[in-house]
Order: C-alpha cells, then sequence, then structure tokens
C-alpha cells in the first residue's frame, strides 16, 4: 500500500530517500513527502499532493541537507490525497515527526480523546494520532521516546510499518511493525529503512525482516536493537538479499510491466530449476518432501488467495483435481476469513500471494492456524509475512514484480502448483509413470513455447490500436481456460480501465450473451485441446450475433481461426499448461491496449501493488 524509507547514517539522506521512494512507488502513489533533521537542527517536512516527482519540485529550493530522514510514497485510506494528509506527519509541538503504512483502526476514539486534552489535528488521517499519542504519553509521564513509543503502540489497534524522528536526537530513529513489512539494512555506519529491500539493495545487502510486534532502535555508531512490544529484547537475524539492482530496474523496457511479460521464459526456468528433473520424469520439492507424511495425509486442500493469484490458485484446483484425486476448493481470503468456514486438521491450507504481504491471505491462514489445519504458503517475496506465517512452502524465485498488474508471477504460481501436483500424484501413485513423465518433460519445454509466443508482439500491438474505442469486453474460456480467461480480464480493466468480464463459455447463454452486438469485442481462448467442439460452438453463438471475435488458438488451427475476426497462435501443449501459454498473448493485449489510451500502466488509478490492508 504505502511505502516507507528512512535512512540515518553519515550521508546526505535526501538523495538517499528521494531514490527509495521511486523504488518503491510501486506501493501507492497519491501522494508523497519528506521529513529531516537538517544541518542546522531543524526537523523539516516537505510534502505534496502526487508523485514522487511532485515532490522534488516541492523541495526543490529547499534546505534538504541533514544524515538522518524519513520518506513516504501514499496510497490513500484515511483522508483525500491532499498536500495535508500527505505524510510524515508531526507531533503537536512538531519535534517528532512520522510515517505510516497500514490502518489504525481506534484512530477515531484515540483522536476524540486526544482532542479533549488539547491536541489538534491537521490531517484526516489515521496516522496521525499514533505521534500524538506518543507525545501525549512523553509529556503526561515525562518518559523518554523511546519508552512511549512500545506504551503507544500497546494502544494502538490495527496495522502499522513505521518509522519516527525525534528533533532532539538526530542521532537516532525508531521503526515498528505490526502486519505491515519492514526491512533494515545495515551498512557501513549506517542505515537503511523500507518496506522491502529495493531501496536498500543499492547500498547494502545485509538486511533484518523486522518480524510482528517488534520495535528497532536505530543509534549513529551503535549496533541495532530490537525489542517486542512490552519492551523485552529480542534476537535481530541477518540475512543476506538474493535481489540484485537489475532486478529492480527497467533493462531498457519502457514499462516494468512489459519488462516483466517479456521475462517470463527466463522467470519460468528459475520457479522451476532445481525442482523439475526431466531426465528423472520427477519433481523435487523441498518443502514438500520434508512435510511428505502430513501433506500425503490430507483429506482436502483449501487454496486461499486474492486477484490474480486467485485465477492462479482456480488452475491449481483443476491440476490437483486432475493429476492427484484430492478435492480443492479455492477461497477469496477476504470471504473465507470473514465466513465460518468448516475445516478439519486433516486439511492443507494453501496461501498463494505474490507479495506475502495480502492483509486477507495472512488472516485468512491466521483463522486456519487456529482450525489446526497445515499450512502451506506459495509467496515470491523472500522473507515476507505470509511465507513466515505458514508451516512451509515453496517460492517462486521471479525476482521482485514491480509492475502494479501482475503477469510473472501469475505464470510461476501456475507452474509450482502444476509441481505441487505432480508431486502428489507421483507420491499417491495416481498417474502412470510413463504419464508423467511425459508431463514432467512438457513441463521443462514450456518456457521455450512461452518465448515463441512473445515472438509475435507486433502482431498484438497492431490489434491493439483497433480495441481502443471498446467500452466493454468479454473474455470466455473453457476448462483450464475458464481462469484464463478471468485474469485476461482482469489485466484487461485495472490498466486500460475497460470494463471486462471473465466467463467459463458455456454460462454465456445463461445472461452475458444479450450483451453481444457489432461493437463488443470477444475474447476467445480456444486452443484445440481439451472442449475444443464444444467451444467451437460457442463461437458460432457469438458469431451469429455479429460479435467481433478475437481468438487464442492453438498452431496450425483453421476452423477457429476462419471464424474469427483475429486469432493468436500459440504452440500445442499438455491441456493443464495451457493456462501458462494462454494467457500471454492476453497480457501483452491489455498492456498494448492501455499504452494506446494512454494510460500510466504501470501505477493504474486506484490501485497498489501490496495490498496489506483489508
Ligand atoms: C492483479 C493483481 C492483484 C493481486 C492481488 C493479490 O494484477 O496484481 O489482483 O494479484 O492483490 O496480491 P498477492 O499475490 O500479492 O497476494
Amino acid at each position: 500500500m504505502c511505502g516507507i524509507v528512512g535512512y540515518l547514517g553519515g550521508r546526505n539522506a535526501y538523495p538517499i530517500l528521494i531514490k527509495g521512494l521511486q523504488r518503491l512507488e510501486y506501493r501507492g502513489y497519491d501522494s508523497a513527502g519528506v521529513a529531516l533533521i537538517n544541518d542546522n537542527g531543524n526537523l523539516v517536512i516537505y510534502k505534496t499532493k502526487g508523485k514522487v516527482e511532485d515532490l522534488i519540485r516541492v523541495s526543490r529550493d529547499q534546505d534538504v541537507s541533514g544524515t538522518v530522514g524519513i520518506a513516504h510514497t501514499r496510497w490513500a485510506t484515511h483522508g483525500e490525497p491532499s498536500d495535508v494528509n500527505s505524510h510524515p506527519h508531526f507531533s503537536e509541538n512538531q519535534n517528532l515527526a512520522l510515517i505510516h503504512n497500514g490502518i489504525i483502526e481506534n484512530y477515531q476514539s484515540l483522536k476524540t480523546e486526544l482532542s479533549r486534552k488539547g491536541y489538534h489535528f491537521r490531517s484526516d488521517t489515521d496516522t496521525e494520532v499514533v505521534i500524538q499519542l506518543i507525545q501525549y504519553l512523553m509529556d503526561s509521564q515525562g518518559i523518554s521516546l523511546e519508552e512511549a513509543v512500545p506504551m503507544a503502540l500497546q494502544h494502538v489497534v490495527g496495522a502499522y510499518a513505521l518509522a519516527i524522528l525525534d528533533k532532539n536526537h538526530p542521532e537516532r530513529m525508531i521503526a515498528a511493525r505490526k502486519g505491515s513489512p519492514l526491512v533494515v539494512g545495515i551498512g557501513e555506519n549506517e542505515f537503511f529503512v523500507g518496506s522491502d529491500a529495493s531501496p536498500i539493495i543499492e547500498y547494502t545487502n545485509k538486511v533484518v525482516y523486522i518480524g510482528e510486534e517488534q520495535i528497532v532502535f536505530l543509534e549513529k555508531g551503535k549496533e541495532m536493537r530490537i525489542t517486542d512490544l512490552r519492551s523485552v529484547e529480542q534476537t535481530a537475524e541477518i540475512r543476506e538479499l538474493e535481489m540484485s539492482l537489475s532486478q529492480i530496474e527497467k533493462g531498457g523496457y519502457p514499462h516494468f510491466m512489459l519488462k516483466e511479460i517479456f521475462e517470463q521464459p527466463q522467470t519460468l526456468l528459475a520457479s522451476m530449476q532445481g525442482r523439475l528433473h526431466p531426465e528423472l520424469g520427477v519433481v523435487k520439492l523441498s518443502g514438500f518432501i520434508d512435510n511428505r507424511k502430513r501433506l500425503l495425509s490430507a483429506k482436502r486442500i483449501v487454496i486461499c488467495a486474492c486477484g490474480t493469484s486467485w485465477h492462479a490458485g482456480l488452475i491449481g484446483k483443476y491440476l490437483i483435481e486432475e493429476l492427484a484425486h484430492i478435492p480443492v476448493e479455492v477461497e477469496y481470503s477476504s470471504e473465507f476469513r470473514y465466513r465460518k468456514p468448516v475445516l478439519f486438521p486433516t486439511d492443507i491450507v494453501v496461501a498463494i500471494s505474490q507479495s506475502g504481504e495480502t492483509a486477507d491471505t495472512l488472516a485468512a491462514i491466521q483463522l486456519a492456524r487456529e482450525a489446526g489445519a497445515f499450512l502451506f504458503g506459495i509467496c515470491n517475496v523472500v522473507g515476507s509475512s505470509i511465507a513466515r506465517a505458514t508451516d512451509t512452502g515453496c517460492y517462486t524465485h521471479i525476482g521482485p514484480e514491480i509492475g502494479v498488474a501482475s503477469t510473472k508471477a501469475f505464470t510461476a504460481q501456475v507452474a509450482t502448483l502444476s509441481l505441487i501436483a505432480l508431486s502428489f500424484a507421483e507420491q499417491l501413485n495416481t498417474i502412470s509413470e510413463s504419464r508423467r513423465q511425459e508431463l514432467v518433460s512438457e513441463l521443462q519445454r514450456i518456457p521455450e513455447k512461452i518465448a515463441k509466443i512473445l515472438g509475435h508482439d507486433e502482431k498484438i500491438r497492431d490489434l491493439a490500436k483497433t480495441f481502443t474505442y471498446a467500452r466493454n469486453c468479454l473474455y470466455l474460456g473453457r476448462g483450464y481456460n475458464y481462469p484464463v480467461a478471468l485474469e485476461g480480464a482482469l489485466k484487461l480493466k485495472e490498466i486500460s480501465y475497460i470494463h471486462a468480464e471473465g466467463y467459463p463459455a458455456a454460462e454465456m447463454k445463461h445472461g452475458p450473451i444479450a450483451l453481444i452486438d457489432e461493437e463488443m469485442p470477444v475474447v476467445v481462448i480456444a486452443p484445440k485441446r481439451g472442449n475444443y467442439e464444444k467451444i467451437l460452438s460457442n463461437i458460432q453463438e457469438i458469431k451469429a450475433r455479429k460479435g467481433r471475435i478475437v481468438s487464442i488458438v492453438t498452431e496450425g488451427d483453421t476452423d477457429v481461426a476462419k471464424l474469427s475476426d483475429w486469432s493468436f497462435e500459440i504452440p500445442d501443449t499438455e491441456d493443464c499448461f495451457e493456462p501458462i501459454l494462454s494467457i500471454i498473448p492476453l497480457q501483452l493485449l491489455a498492456y498494448h491496449i492501455a499504452i494506446a489510451k494512454g494510460r500510466n500502466v504501470d501505477q493504474p488509478r486506484n490501485l497498489a501493488k501490496s495490498v496489506t490492508v483489508e
């Protein structure tokens, strides 16, 4: 959601903070701000509605000296995007400044109480109460900031990653986390703070992922100190970052999204490397092998996820049920956590999340933990909250995904689910050895087949221009390609703002067919296998109503192509791996339509990359 960054050391903090904000801007981009304790010892804040470049403009003629600072890029929750609601926020006496990512749920009652005591609120945010509460505790109890922060955080209900500066102690910074991610980078006599490691990687690869309900005390020339909210000392586990700088830069592409679409042959290889062994016809997943007994005794698998990860989960259901014969349910985390799901200790709950920080998915697995289920995580971000909150799992290993619209994470999640389904199938003997060998060998060939599809990018770009007029669009698929229809529609709507719906093709005649006319583009995913004959008749039905058909067909198939206004070929593959190929032209189509409409594809309106609030 919001991005936070901090610096404390010997260098000029401002350029480090600005660069850090630019790296974190994918998390939120409706306002930005920075607080510095400048060389004159003043605590100054510059902030504005808009993007980081607007902040640079606003602070151009200001004093941006100082070797300690915090900065923030916002995704508004409480209070509209405006200069005054932007972070950082001052405390009443302007000696303290705070940045925050998360939501303070009891802010209204705290605000009323503090207002009664004479504290003035300048913004509509939930955040401002935290810094006012800290100052109130310092004033009323005559205690230090170090004592007031844990005390204040025990009064706060909600989620936070926050960082605080104190004008009277320019050599110190305090940061804390509950529910929202926080990383501290350790350099030579300097510290970096970030919502993730992307603002840190340029300076150091030594990091500490701050744990739940932990507070970190940073001071120049001293070791970092971590406590829990009751001030009990905790150990800091220093880890080495695997990420590289080139992974978080655009590498010559105009947008992160396009770079990430084109990276998919490599990212798919990376997510299967060391796991897929075509020479032996087997899959070796350490998270599976280490927990084999527990996993194999499962009577049922429940997958929890949101958005694109939910679509991957739906494909996972088809894969696991077909190959391993284990019943699978797929749940929206946000629904699952608030209804009364029936869970058994024999269940496995699989949480799928690129960021590993999605608040609803985290809450869903907490619920499953209470029911005694075994928790398996499929995450991309190493050390993320969901990765740590699950019993075991697999990382997708695709490097940072920065474009707000998920692309390479989706294909890697589906590939990982394929590996899991094959592992179950092998152990449970639900498919023959020769069939498993065929599937393993085919999975190995998928990256080069993706590369082939990417070679047709230009054709898709040309078609995209034709569709900028569209106000609605239907995506249809059957079997394994039904979730792809959902995902293709999601990609289009989130970055082009064209309304799009995905449907199982046969459901069309139960309602959506009423929408079809000569204005309506209908994207049909119709590869040669699976329910090919059935989808051919669905296409006939659209044709009869003059819908404009874009089809995704298997190489060499002319039957569907003849009925379509435009068609794209994908290489032939096994039914169960088709989604990894058929989504590629749909990602490109959404990207090019959005570009043709002049949209900001990496930062679409109202969205943020990591949804750490519910
Ligand atoms: C869509 C998209 C979102 C995410 C969803 C879950 O392109 O990116 O729908 O898939 O917010 O996020 P993660 O996977 O981080 O839990």
